[in-house]
C-alpha cells in the first residue's frame, strides 16, 4: 500500500494571536519523523506553503508546536524583472528536522522580509549573512552544511518560528514596516535610493 492514499492537502495557516505561534515547539523522535503521520504532515506543508506564494513554512504556522520547518523556492524570471531584483538561484523544497543554527560572524544583512502568519506586512529585517544549518532531513539523515544569503535568511525565518520568535521580533525598529499592497501603489514616489519590498518573502 502507498504511503498515503490521499493528495497533499492545504492547511489552513493560522495567523498572529495563535498561541502556536509564541510557543516553543518539541523536538520530535526519528520513530514519529518515520511515521505517515508526520511524512503526510511534512508533504501538506509543502503544498500549503507553495499554495500561499511562500519560500518556506514552519510547523507552528499549521498549530503544529513540532520543531520542524520546510523550504524551497522556484526561480521565477518574470517576478525578477519587474520588481528589479537580482535573480534568485531556485532552492529544493525540503524539511528539516530540530534544527540548529550557527551564525557565521560577521555584519547582519538587512532585506526585505514578511511572514504567512502576518499577512500582507513587510519589514526590514536583520540577518546572518551565513549560517551551519544542522538537523535531520525527512528521511531522518543527518544534515550538517553551511547556508548563505537568501537560503540562509529563509532558514533562520523559519528556526525563530520554532521558537515564538517572528520577524517583528528581529526588527531593529518598526520604520520600514509597510503593507506590500500599499507599497506597490506608490512605486513611482519613491526614491531609488530607498527601494521598497519587491518579491521579498513570506515563510
Ligand atoms: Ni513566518
Amino acid at each position: 500500500m502507498s504511503r498515503r492514499a490521499v493528495a497533499p492537502t492545504v492547511l489552513p495557516i493560522v495567523r498572529l494571536g495563535h498561541p502556536a505561534l509564541r510557543t516553543p515547539a518539541r523536538t520530535l523522535s526519528t520513530a514519529e519523523l518515520a511515521t505517515p503521520e508526520t511524512q503526510a504532515l511534512i508533504d501538506d506543508m509543502l503544498e500549503t506553503m507553495v499554495d500561499a506564494d511562500g519560500v518556506g513554512l514552519a510547523a507552528p504556522q499549521v498549530g503544529e508546536e513540532l520543531q520542524l520547518f520546510v523550504y524551497g523556492v522556484e526561480a521565477d524570471p518574470e517576478d525578477d524583472i519587474e520588481n528589479g531584483a537580482e535573480g534568485r538561484a531556485a532552492i529544493p523544497q525540503q524539511a528539516v528536522i530540530n534544527p540548529m543554527l550557527d551564525p557565521e560572524g560577521g555584519e547582519l544583512v538587512y532585506d526585505w522580509e514578511g511572514c504567512l502568519s502576518i499577512p500582507g506586512l513587510r519589514g526590514l529585517v536583520p540577518r546572518h549573512q551565513a549560517v551551519r544549518l544542522r538537523g535531520l532531513d525527512r528521511a531522518g539523515r543527518p544534515i550538517d552544511r553551511r547556508v548563505e544569503g537568501f537560503e540562509a535568511r529563509i532558514v533562520q525565518h523559519e528556526f525563530d518560528h520554532l521558537n515564538g520568535v517572528i520577524f517583528l521580533d528581529r526588527m531593529r525598529d518598526l520604520q520600514s514596516l509597510t503593507y506590500a499592497e500599499e507599497a506597490e501603489e506608490h512605486l513611482d514616489e519613491r526614491d531609488a535610493s530607498t527601494p521598497g519590498p519587491g518579491p521579498g518573502f513570506a515563510g
